[in-house]
């Protein structure tokens, strides 16, 4: 059932490519993305004013990506909101609101209850569901299907990867729709996004130096992943993912933040996970690098592919493939993955059944 691997979630990790082929290619004619078999009519993307995201943990997580993604292209609002806060809030949707509902499982209770108060707002939901026929799905008004296949490690990863790329796919037909990208803009968007495949391949054929840093982290007590804009939003799914297989806590923030309270707990070799794939902000992520260096960090970089790295700023680099920095979302989340993968593994840990965790959360 494994396939040879040791773990679902190992198998899962592998599965992503397969994962991203399937949730994308059926979604492209004539290489732009067209959703009329899904029967999502281009009036939902039209006739909206902003957008409300709503799910829970590392469906969120996707989420934000999707806001860092969607708002600098549409010019529009779009929030990320924790499904469990949301459902007690008053949130501000109403007819001209779409709110996208993601979730793997299409049963969390907390997303499904979301789910029922933004339809008695008025608002219209696209849920982005991965099983077919689940409840989500079936009280949603439009569902655009995830196909990564079962997923049965209870950390998400191949979910997770197939959320995103539906994001992107939902974001650039919706650019189309409303004006704010030409059909070559679009078909380039699309060209990069189908090139996250190979980019994310690209970094499954170079496990061994991923279960390196692991080791360095298996031995942690803590440790923090910092990252600026879209950086910060991978960043924080790195952390969740870390936390619930290894046990390890760990934190993630806008790098920005961290001389605002946290740096003080940096200490001699506390890992630091920096994520610095986005060029409009790279200087400023690097100095904020050379800050928590100058305090002693253990300092994990990943940047794009021939970024340059200052002398000594950084014990481990990792580099990702990608031309477009909206796209280095897909390697860089394999890296994340496997470094919480092999660092609970290294720890004999339960990778697949973490302990206080269920694969489908039905309680609120
Ligand atoms: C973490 C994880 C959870 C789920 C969350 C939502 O690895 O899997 O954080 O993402 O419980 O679940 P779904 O997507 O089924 O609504």
């Amino acid at each position: 059932k494994k396939n040879g691997y040791p773990h679902y979630m190992l198998k899962e990790i592998h599965e992503q490519p397969d994962a991203l082929h399937n949730t994308i290619t059926p979604r492209l004619r004539d290489g732009l993305p067209d959703f009329s078999d899904d029967g999502i009519p281009d009036q939902v993307f039209a006739d909206c004013d902003q957008i409300a995201i709503v799910a829970c943990g590392t469906a969120m997580y996707a989420g934000m990506v999707g806001k860092a993604l969607m708002e600098p292209l549409l010019k529009i609002p779009v929030s990320v909101n924790i499904a469990s806060e949301y459902r007690y809030e008053s949130p501000l949707v109403d007819e001209k609101t779409l709110v996208i509902v993601i979730s793997q499982s299409g049963e969390t209770i907390d997303t499904l209850a979301a789910l029922r108060l933004s339809k008695e707002r008025g608002a219209k939901v696209l849920s982005v569901v991965n099983v077919k026929g689940s409840t989500i799905a079936r009280e949603s008004d439009y569902v655009f299907y995830t196909h990564a296949g079962p997923e049965i490690a209870v950390a998400s990863t191949k979910a997770y990867m197939v959320q995103l790329s539906s994001l992107y796919l939902i974001g650039c037909r919706m650019a189309m729709v409303r004006g704010k990208f030409t059909e070559q803009e679009a078909a380039a968007f699309v060209d990069q996004l189908l090139s996250s495949i190979p980019a994310v391949e690209k970094i499954l054929e170079h496990k061994s130096r991923i279960k390196t840093a692991a080791g360095v982290l298996s031995k942690a007590k803590d440790a923090f992943f910092v990252g600026r804009g879209l950086d910060y939003a991978f960043s924080l799914e790195g952390s969740l993912k870390l936390k619930e297989i290894s046990y390890i806590h760990a934190e993630a923030y806008a790098a920005g933040e961290l001389k605002h309270g946290t740096i003080a707990l940096i200490e001699e070799n506390t890992p630091v996970i920096a994520v610095a794939t986005q060029d409009h902000i790279y200087g400023k992520t690097i100095s904020n690098i050379r800050e928590v260096r100058a305090r002693g960090a253990f300092v994990i970089l990943i940047t794009k592919k021939g970024a340059e790295i200052p002398e000594g700023i950084c014990d481990i680099h990792f580099e990702v493939p990608v031309s477009d920095d909206r796209f280095a979302v897909f390697p860089v989340a394999v890296i994340l993955q496997l470094l919480a993968y092999y660092t609970s593994d290294l720890k004999g840990l339960n990778v697949d059944k973490p302990r206080n965790l269920a694969k489908s959360v039905t309680v609120e």
